[in-house]
C-alpha cells in the first residue's frame, strides 16, 4: 500500500466526520434566506484548509456570498496551484422525495447521501484533504491558493469582482477544480468542454385579478395560455432555437472531433434506463453525446401561475411565470445571447397580455488544451489510481467562473473531476460514493507529484 493509500485508510472515519460536518450546513446559494448558513459554510471551509496546513486562510466578504482565500507558500521558485471549489448548494426541494433528509448526510450502500454530497462539497473536500497529506506527509512540492466561493451555483457574480480586485493574490501556473464527472467508475476522463449558460426568468401579466373563468374565459388572453404559446415558439419540432441569431456564433465542430467523440463509450440504452426514459430527443443530426457536449440548448426549468393547489378551482390566471435557460457552446457570448432572447420575447408577445424578462444570471463555456502539463499530470494521475488513461470529454455542465479565470486572470483550469452520472446531483438523494470520495484523494495527491516534479 502507498503512502497515500494507507494515510487515507488510516484517517477515513476522521476525512467523513469532518465533510459530514460541511454537508449538515445549508448553504443554498438561490434562497436568500440561508444567508446565514452560507457564512458558516465558509467559516467551516476556512478552518479546514488552516487545520490541512495553510499557512493563513481568511474569509472576504462581498456584496453576495463572502469569498474563502487560503494559501501555503512552500518556496517562491516552486510552481503555484490555484484550488478553486464552492461551498454552496442548489435547493434541495423536491424534499418528500429524499429517502433522508438532504442536509442529515447518511451512507447507504457504500454512497453518501446529502445535498451537496457530490456537488460540490464532497469533491472541493477531496482537495482539502490531499494537501493535508502532502502537508503532513512533506512531500508538497509546490504552493498553494484556495479559492472557495458560495456563488457557482448561481453564476459566480462576486468571485468575478473579487478576481478582477485580486488578480496579483491569485497569480498562478493553473487553477485545480474537481466539480464535473467521470464517465463512469471504469472509464475515468478529464473535462475539456464546458458549456455556458444564460438564465431569465419570464413574466406573463394578464387581468388586474384572478378572474372568474366562466365570466370572462374565451373573452380575456390567459397569461398562462400565452405563456404556453411563448414557450412553444422558442424551439421548433426539429429542437433547434428559434431565437434570430441565436447559432450566428455556435462553431461546426470539425469532422475529425466528432470522429473522436463517436469512440467515447457511452451506452444510450444505459443512459436512458438510468433516468427512466422511454426515448430521447433533440437537434438532428447531432447523437445525444453532441447535443450535451457541442451543441447549445434551452429549458424550462419551471412554470407556475393560477391555481395549482388540491382540486379544481375555476379561474383565469391574472400572471403566468417560467424559468428559462439555454445552455451555450463556448464561442456563445452570453450578453449577446441575452439580447437575442429579449427582443424575441418582445416580438413574439401576444396582444393582450404583457411580458417582462429578467435576466438572472449567466456565463460563458470553456474549452481546456489537451497538450498542457497539467493535462498530462492530471492524466497520469488518473492512469495511476483508476488504471486506465482517462478520456478527454466535452461536457454540458457550467462553471461560469472558469471563462473568467482565464479572461481577467489569464490562467487556464484543469477539470479533474470525480462525479458520477448515478450521483443525482441537482436532484433528490444526491449521493457520493466512498470509494470515489476516497480514490479521488488519491488522485489529487498524483497530480501533484506529477504536475509538481
Ligand atoms: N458541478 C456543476 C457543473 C458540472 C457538473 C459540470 C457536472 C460538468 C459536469 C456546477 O455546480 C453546476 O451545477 N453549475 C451550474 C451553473 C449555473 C447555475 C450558473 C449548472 O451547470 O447548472
Ligand atoms: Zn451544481
Amino acid at each position: 500500500m502507498s503512502n497515500i493509500q494507507s494515510y487515507i485508510k488510516e484517517n477515513q472515519t476522521r476525512f467523513l466526520d469532518e465533510l459530514f460536518g460541511f454537508l449538515r450546513i445549508p448553504s443554498i446559494s438561490p434562497e436568500p434566506k440561508h444567508k446565514k448558513d452560507m457564512l458558516s459554510a465558509a467559516e467551516y471551509v476556512r478552518k479546514a484548509i488552516l487545520q490541512a496546513g495553510a499557512d493563513h486562510a481568511g474569509i472576504v466578504s462581498t456584496d453576495g456570498n463572502p469569498v474563502v482565500y487560503g494559501e501555503k507558500t512552500i518556496r517562491k521558485d516552486k510552481p503555484t496551484i490555484l484550488i478553486y471549489g464552492h461551498y454552496d448548494v442548489m435547493p434541495a426541494e423536491p424534499l418528500d422525495l429524499w429517502k433522508s433528509p438532504p442536509f442529515e448526510p447518511e451512507i447507504r450502500d457504500g454512497r453518501i447521501y446529502a445535498r451537496g454530497a457530490n456537488d460540490d462539497k464532497g469533491q472541493l473536500y477531496m482537495h482539502v484533504k490531499a494537501f493535508e497529506y502532502l502537508v503532513r506527509s512533506r512531500a508538497l512540492q509546490c504552493n498553494v491558493r484556495f479559492l472557495i466561493e458560495g456563488e457557482e451555483e448561481t453564476g459566480s457574480e462576486s468571485l468575478k469582482k473579487f478576481c478582477i480586485q485580486n488578480k496579483e493574490m491569485l497569480s498562478a501556473d493553473i487553477i485545480l477544480v474537481s466539480d464535473t464527472s467521470m464517465l463512469d467508475e471504469d472509464t475515468p476522463s478529464i473535462t475539456v468542454g464546458l458549456r455556458g449558460i444564460c438564465y431569465f426568468e419570464v413574466k406573463v401579466s394578464g387581468p388586474n385579478r384572478e378572474l372568474h373563468s366562466g365570466l370572462y374565459g374565451g373573452a380575456v388572453v390567459n397569461p398562462a395560455n400565452a405563456l404556453a404559446r411563448i414557450i412553444t415558439r422558442l424551439t421548433d419540432e426539429q429542437y433547434r432555437i428559434n431565437i434570430p441569431g441565436f447559432y450566428d456564433d455556435v462553431m461546426e465542430i470539425p469532422q475529425s472531433e466528432r470522429n473522436e467523440m463517436k469512440k467515447t463509450p457511452f451506452k444510450l440504452e444505459e443512459f436512458k434506463e438510468s433516468i427512466g426514459i422511454t426515448g430521447t430527443a433533440g437537434e438532428k443530426g447531432y447523437t445525444t453525446l453532441e447535443r450535451l457536449g457541442i451543441r447549445p440548448s434551452l429549458d424550462v426549468n419551471g412554470i407556475w401561475g393560477g391555481y395549482t393547489g388540491e382540486g379544481t378551482k375555476t379561474i383565469i390566471p391574472a400572471d403566468a411565470y417560467a424559468k428559462i435557460s439555454t445552455r451555450l457552446v463556448p464561442n456563445q457570448d452570453p450578453e449577446k445571447i441575452r439580447v437575442l432572447f429579449e427582443n424575441y420575447l418582445a416580438q413574439i408577445a401576444p396582444e393582450g397580455v404583457h411580458v417582462t424578462v429578467k435576466y438572472l444570471h449567466g456565463g460563458p463555456g470553456y474549452m481546456a488544451p489537451v497538450n498542457s502539463d497539467a493535462y498530462r499530470a492530471a492524466s497520469m494521475a488518473y492512469e495511476k489510481v483508476f488504471r486506465k488513461k482517462p478520456l478527454p470529454v466535452r461536457s454540458g455542465g457550467s462553471i461560469p467562473i472558469i471563462a473568467e479565470f482565464e479572461k481577467i486572470l489569464g490562467l487556464k483550469s484543469i477539470l479533474m473531476g470525480f462525479g458520477l452520472e448515478s450521483d443525482a446531483i441537482h436532484s433528490p438523494n444526491e449521493n457520493f460514493r466512498l470509494n470515489v470520495f476516497f480514490k479521488g484523494i488519491e488522485t489529487i495527491s498524483h497530480f501533484y507529484g506529477f504536475y509538481c516534479a
